[in-house]
């Protein structure tokens, strides 16, 4: 048919997983744009609900409390990957997400099943929507929250390279040095990988992308191209 070459592409779903340092962030937003894809960070969701939970007073540690008030926050992405937004109950909560309260917190929050169950279909349903297709990134996104994604990738990198990336994206007196942040991913991960609700895990489908020696731009490149061959594939 003539006009097949001229029909929009089918909406594609892209799952990007792995863990802090590895560059999943910017490769995502990047490929994004690139496509004229949304964009949804599922971790600055996870960082909300544990903001809410430590504004409201409730104790991150007590997973009752935690499961009990999980369905309580309005959490709302914005997935235009220039511009991604994040709110709670309306409050732009873009800033205090990123602080060193919440990151030291997030871990627990959301390993609680009630959290992984409200925010997980929220994912699924901004997935649905995305009219041209949508990258989502996270730890679990190939594994459970959308395992029927076109493409699923996961990145990786070397302890040493993951520490030297987040302690350039810290600032001011968050900022700490590289034996105190390897120190501090390496908790991060052991939690997020040992948790036993939807862990970081790679899907056995999903490509590996060693990140150590490439820079952004090659990643960005990979990923592009694989999606591409996906979508001439399909
Ligand atoms: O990507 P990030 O560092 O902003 O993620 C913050 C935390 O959220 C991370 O420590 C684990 C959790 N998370 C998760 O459990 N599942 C996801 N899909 C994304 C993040």
């Amino acid at each position: 048919m003539e006009t097949a070459a001229r029909t929009a592409p089918a909406a594609v779903i892209v799952a990007i997983d792995g863990p802090a340092g590895t560059g999943k962030s910017s490769t995502s937003k990047a490929v994004a744009a690139k496509l004229g894809l949304g964009y949804l960070d599922t971790g600055a969701q996870y960082r909300a609900i544990t903001w809410w939970m430590v504004a409201n007073g409730i104790d991150v540690e007590d997973a009752v409390a935690v499961a009990g008030a999980a369905g309580k926050p309005a959490i709302v992405s914005g997935t235009d990957p220039a511009n991604p937004t994040i709110t709670v109950d309306g409050t732009d909560v873009s800033g205090p997400i990123r602080t060193q309260e919440v990151t030291s917190r997030v871990s627990a929050v959301s390993a609680v099943p009630e959290v992984r169950t409200v925010i997980t279909e929220l994912q699924r349903t901004i997935a649905a929507e995305a009219p041209r297709g949508i990258v989502v990134e996270g730890r679990d996104i190939g594994t459970t929250v959308l395992p029927d994604a076109d493409l699923k990738i996961f990145l990786t990198a070397s302890p040493e390279v993951r520490a030297a990336r987040r302690s350039g994206e810290l600032k001011g007196k968050e900022a700490a040095d590289l034996a105190s942040t390897q120190a501090a991913l390496a908790k991060r991960d052991a939690l997020d990988s040992g948790r036993k609700t939807s862990p970081l895990a790679k899907a056995d489908d999903a490509v590996e992308v060693d990140t150590s020696e490439l820079t952004l731009d090659q990643v960005i490149e990979c990923v592009v191209t694989l999606v591409e061959e996906k979508r001439t594939v399909a």
